[in-house]
């Protein structure tokens, strides 16, 4: 299985911002992580991240017909990206979002994710074991 994980704007800063919501783990570390679970699986991850909307859709829109699946943490994006929407819509590939933080639990403005209407499930509040969860859903709904 091929597997395109996107992260949004600052999450490159993992292990910097805000560690108290976060975590101290970097990015590096994050990738990582992925990595280890993917070695024990036959899966094919591609990492993509950007600060920028239109990037973030450019990846969406090139994993057409090269991917069976994707995993998006679209970070503050979520709560306003109509744009990745319609991107995730048009290409149709199973998808799941993932938040590091728990957004439910959060400020109101975090509470709506536009990116859920496209996406198998939304995976909140589990860090890094969050894009793993992601990982066994793309297996089992892939698989299938
Ligand atoms: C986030 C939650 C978003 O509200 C926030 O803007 C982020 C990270 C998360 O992983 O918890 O940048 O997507």
């Amino acid at each position: 299985m091929k597997v395109l994980i996107i992260n949004g704007p600052n999450l490159n800063f993992l292990g910097i911002r805000e560690p108290e919501i976060y975590g101290r783990q970097t990015y590096a570390d994050l990738l990582a992580y992925i990595n280890d679970y993917c070695a024990g699986q036959d899966i094919e991850a591609q990492f993509f991240q950007s600060n920028h909307e239109g990037a973030i859709i450019d990846a969406i829109q090139d994993a057409y017909g090269k991917m069976d699946g994707m995993i998006i943490n679209p970070g503050a994006y979520s709560h306003t990206s109509i744009a990745i929407l319609d991107a995730l819509k048009a290409v149709g590939l199973p998808t799941v979002e993932v938040h590091l933080s728990d957004i439910a639990g959060r400020e109101p403005f975090r509470r709506h994710s536009y990116i859920s209407q496209a996406c198998l499930s939304t995976i909140s509040g589990l860090h890094f074991k969050g894009y793993v969860e992601a990982l066994r859903l793309l297996q089992d709904t892939v698989n299938k």
